[in-house]
C-alpha cells in the first residue's frame, strides 16, 4: 500500500513529471500514452485519488481539492498540446501534399464499344430508316420454333446442315414431348412475332446463334440479323430493293450493285443468296466494282426469300391473302467485310488489345439521328 503522506508531497514532483512528459510527447500517439499514464484506470493521478479514502476527513477535503485540481491542469495541458500536435500536423500536411494545378490530367483507361455492337447499331439505324421494328427472342428455343414451324419437319435433311446443342432434359409440357435446343438461327424470332401480332409484319431481330462447328469461319455462337415483312402486296421487287439500299448504306457505296442467286432454305420459297460486287485484284479484297465500272468478283453475304406458304400456315396466315419476304445474316461476317477483320474467332477472345485496335469510341456511335456517317 502506498504511503498517503509520501503520495501527497509528491503531487508537485507529479506535476512536474507529467507537465515534461506532455510537452515532450511530439505525436497524438505519444500523447495518448501519456494521458492513459496519468489519467487512465491505472494512472498515477488515479492511483493517488484512491489514497484519499485512507484520509481523516479534514485532509482529504484539502488534499482532494488540491488533486482535482492537479488533474484539471494535467488535462488542460493535455488538451493545449493535443491542439499544437494537430496544428503542426496539419502544416505538415499542408506543406506536402500541395497540388500542381498546372499538371496535364493523367491519361485515363478507355473503353471501346466491341465491332458486334457497333454493327448491331448501325444496322438498327439503316432498318429503322426504312421502318422496321427491332424483336427479341430467346437463345434456348423449342424444337418446333427453330425447325418444324419453319418447314424443316423432323428427320428433313435440312436440319443436318445446322446441327446444335439439344439441352440434356428433354421436357415434357402438356402431356407432349418439347426438345429444347440452343438456336441455330435467329428465324425461330419470325414464327413469335407472327403468332403474337396481327399483319402486316415488318421487323428486325439480332442475336446469338449456335452450331456445333469451330473452324477459322465459324465459330459455336455467333450473331445472326433476321429480317421479316409480311403484307398483302409485299412481293419480291419489295425484298430486291430494300436490300439493295441497305447494302448500299452500310458499306457506304451509293452504286454498290448486288445479284441475287437461286438457293434453298426450307423456310422461303423462292429462295436466294445475295451477292455485293467486289474486286479481288492485286489479291486484296475491295468491296465495289473496279475503277472501270467490271466487277470482278461477287461475294456471298445473305440469305433471302419469300417466305414459304407452310410457314405462312403454321402461323396462322392465309398465304393466299398474304406473302412477304425474309432475310438473314451473319453478323461477325458483315463486321469483318466492313472493318477489314480478318479471322472471326478473334471476335470471342476477350483480347483487350484486338479491341483497342477494332473497337469504336463510345461517344461516336452511330444512331437514329445521327446515322451511320461518321464526322
Ligand atoms: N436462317 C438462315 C440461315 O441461318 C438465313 C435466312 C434467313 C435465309 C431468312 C433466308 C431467309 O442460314
Amino acid at each position: 500500500m502506498l504511503n498517503p503522506i509520501v503520495m501527497m508531497n509528491d503531487i508537485a514532483i507529479i506535476k512536474d513529471e507529467l507537465s515534461s512528459q506532455i510537452k515532450g510527447a511530439n505525436d497524438l500517439k505519444a500523447l495518448d500514452d501519456v494521458r492513459v499514464s496519468a489519467l487512465g484506470k491505472k494512472g498515477r493521478i488515479t492511483a493517488v485519488m484512491k489514497t484519499l479514502g485512507q484520509m481523516d476527513p479534514g485532509e482529504r477535503k484539502t488534499k482532494g481539492q488540491e488533486l482535482n485540481f492537479l488533474k484539471d491542469e494535467i488535462a488542460a495541458l493535455i488538451k493545449k498540446q493535443e491542439i499544437a500536435l494537430k496544428k503542426q500536423e496539419l502544416n505538415a500536411r499542408l506543406i506536402n501534399e500541395k497540388m500542381d494545378m498546372t499538371l496535364d490530367a493523367r491519361p485515363r483507361d478507355k473503353g471501346y464499344v466491341h465491332p458486334i455492337s457497333q454493327t448491331i447499331e448501325e444496322l438498327t439505324a439503316i432498318f429503322a430508316d426504312m421502318g422496321f421494328a427491332v424483336a427479341e427472342g430467346t437463345d434456348i428455343e423449342d424444337d418446333f420454333y427453330n425447325f418444324t414451324a419453319l418447314n424443316f419437319p423432323p428427320g428433313h435433311p435440312a436440319r443436318e446442315m445446322q446441327d446444335t446443342f439439344f439441352l440434356p432434359d428433354d421436357l415434357e409440357e402438356q402431356g407432349e414431348h418439347i426438345k429444347k435446343l440452343l438456336r441455330t438461327q435467329t428465324s425461330s424470332v419470325q414464327i413469335h412475332h407472327m403468332q403474337n401480332n396481327e399483319p402486316p409484319h415488318k421487323i428486325i431481330c439480332f442475336g446469338r446463334t449456335y452450331r456445333s462447328d469451330y473452324d477459322m469461319t465459324h465459330t459455336p455462337m455467333f450473331h445472326q440479323m433476321e429480317g421479316l415483312m409480311v403484307d398483302k402486296t409485299t412481293h419480291m421487287g419489295h425484298l430486291k430493293g430494300c436490300l439493295q439500299d441497305f447494302v448500299q448504306a452500310f458499306f457506304e457505296l451509293d452504286d454498290l450493285r448486288v445479284q441475287f442467286r437461286p438457293s434453298f432454305f426450307p423456310f422461303v420459297e423462292p429462295g436466294a443468296e445475295m451477292d455485293i460486287a467486289c474486286s479481288r485484284a492485286g489479291g486484296g479484297l475491295k468491296i465495289g466494282a473496279n475503277k472501270d465500272g467490271s466487277v470482278d468478283s461477287w461475294m456471298e453475304i445473305l440469305g433471302c426469300g419469300m417466305v414459304h406458304p407452310n410457314v405462312l400456315k403454321n402461323c396462322g396466315l392465309d398465304p393466299d391473302e398474304y406473302q412477304g419476304f425474309a432475310f438473314g445474316m451473319g453478323i461477325e461476317r458483315m463486321a469483318m467485310l466492313k472493318y477489314g477483320i480478318p479471322d472471326l474467332r478473334t471476335f470471342f477472345e476477350s483480347d483487350i488489345r484486338w479491341l483497342s485496335h477494332y473497337g469504336f469510341d463510345p461517344l461516336d456511335r452511330p444512331n437514329n439521328a445521327t446515322g451511320v456517317k461518321r464526322v
